[in-house]
């Protein structure tokens, strides 16, 4: 079909150009305008259709909701907000939408309505806006690693690996639904080796095979679903998320730091190029909503005013330690405003990650070299560290208004450290052989990160529940679709 989508019409259609555009109605007033939206812009599109044009019944039929097929001038518009619109020479409905029934109304739906309502959602110019910004990140992810030369490693989703060693999996079964599943002694299922003959789950992190792709790529990056079977009901946390991985041989944690960071503000400046209308809208709805809040608890700046500063400005660079001490000796401690405890040792909690960078520095911070004991095996072991403080090569980035939105680290290259490391933290090794090949030949000197593509996604919107920026959100209640 020679249909126009309305963002290049609103943009770029002259005077007298005849027409064709679809869409879904929006509302309908005077018998005569129609507001027509078809998700490629939050703008609608002024449809006019003259007297007699279409019969009564049809004009009944024009409610928010239905579907639309318009052929029309392109005409100047003397409303206010948009320069042209379509005076219509036919109009055709091509699904109805029962006015009385159809969820959405023409009016400002609550995010919680909506989150009911998450097989309409996309409808509203909220979820528009976000949804269009989700997919330009995505976009020019590709794009920032694809023009450093990186390569794409699909890595899989069924795995037989713990990459972070928290167990939060989800186990993938092939037991067969029909009940003769073999049992245990008490009658439960027994679950066993199950996929055909090994115990598998879901991926919690390409890492560990991103590292293979690094050990012969140098540059690679994995962007893909993640699964964590953690029971946190939070705004910040999925069962199901989107990492993007980049893993790079001969990087430190320096170079890693610079990557994340170069990465992290190529992205902001992507969507504000390329997306700065669904910006602004989203600004706007932030600005009202904060309007809501009591004086002290709103926001300093605004969206755009924010995304700006980060693109603008260095991050702020401390290691745990001093974290730590700035906690200590931070009003709030002393006031003894934290509800967790603070020492040397602790892995920090939310409030303490969101002290640091909404109070104290006011700017996106990465901490590094974090105690060994609460990170993961595969991090490299700082050289040189005070007895009963030995650290690794972390680096977490944490973002004002989200917390932790990048965890990663310099990875442990040499062979004996590692082994010594998982043997620790009962890792066995004889499992892990194929991970282990990367030091037994050639290993070398290797970092990289993980990027929470949704808590990227909460920042770039101000959205703030994790729940409204993934178009299909896995919790309990919502997983029929
Ligand atoms: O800090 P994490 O657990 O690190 C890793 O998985 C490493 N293997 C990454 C690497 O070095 N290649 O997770 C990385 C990021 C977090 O900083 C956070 O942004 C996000 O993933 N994340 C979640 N996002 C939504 N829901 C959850 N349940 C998340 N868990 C982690
Ligand atoms: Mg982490």
């Amino acid at each position: 079909n020679n249909r126009t989508k309305i963002k290049a019409l609103l943009a770029s259609a002259e005077t007298g150009q005849e027409v064709i555009v679809m869409g879904w109605v929006r509302t309908f007033r005077n018998n005569q305008f129609i507001a027509l939206n078809d998700g490629s812009t939050n703008h609608n599109l002024q449809v006019v259709i003259a007297l007699g044009l279409v019969n009564d019944d049809t004009l009944k039929r024009l409610t928010t909701g239905t579907s639309i097929k318009v052929a029309g001038t392109v005409v100047p518009s003397l409303g206010k907000g948009q320069s042209v619109e379509v005076q219509a020479t036919t109009l055709e409905i091509l699904g109805d939408s029962d006015a009385d029934k159809y969820p959405l109304q023409p009016k400002k739906h609550s995010l919680e309505f909506l989150r009911e309502k998450a097989h309409l959602r996309f409808r509203t110019n909220t979820f528009g806006a976000i949804f269009r910004v989700r997919h330009a990140l995505a976009f020019a992810v590709h794009q920032f690693f694809n023009s450093r030369g990186f390569v794409y490693l699909h890595t899989p989703i069924i795995t037989a690996s713990d990459a972070e060693g928290a167990g939060e999996m989800f186990r993938v079964t092939t037991l067969p639904m029909d009940g003769s599943a073999p049992k245990n002694d008490d009658g439960s299922i027994n679950y066993g080796e199950d996929f055909f003959g090994k115990s598998t789950n879901l991926t919690v992190s390409g890492q560990l095979e991103g590292e293979l792709g690094a050990m012969a790529f140098s540059d690679i990056y994995t962007f893909g679903p993640t699964f964590r079977a953690e029971n946190s009901n939070t705004a910040r946390h999925l069962a199901e998320f989107w990492m993007i991985e980049p893993e790079v041989a001969f990087n430190d944690l320096e170079d890693n730091m610079d990557l994340a960071e170069d990465f992290i503000q190529y992205l902001i400046k992507y969507v504000m190029d390329n997306n700065l209308e669904d910006l602004e809208f989203l600004d706007q709805r932030l600005a009202e909503e904060e309007k809501q809040k009591p004086q002290a608890e709103r926001q300093e700046f605004g969206l755009l005013e924010k995304l700006r500063f980060v693109t603008d400005n260095k991050f702020e660079r401390i290691t745990y330690t001093e974290a730590i001490q700035i906690l200590l000796d931070s009003p709030h401690y002393k006031k003894k405003k934290f509800k967790y405890d603070v020492s040397w040792g602790i892995d920090m909690q939310s409030e303490h990650e969101r002290y640091l960078v909404e109070k104290h520095f006011k700017k996106p911070v990465i901490v590094t070299n974090y105690p060994a004991a609460i990170k993961a095996f595969y991090m490299r072991l700082n050289d040189g560290c005070e007895a009963g403080k030995q650290t690794v090569a972390a680096m977490d980035i944490l973002a004002p208004g989200i917390g932790e939105i990048v965890g990663g680290s310099q990875r442990e290259e040499r062979l004996e450290k590692l082994e010594a490391r998982m043997a620790d933290m009962h890792i066995p090794a004889e499992e892990m052989s194929w991970y282990l090949d990367t030091r037994r030949f050639g290993s070398v000197p290797h970092a990289g990160f993980g990027l929470g593509f949704e808590r990227m996604v909460l920042f770039v919107t101000g959205m703030t529940n994790i729940r409204d920026v993934i178009p299909f959100a896995r919790t309990p209640k919502n997983c029929e679709f």
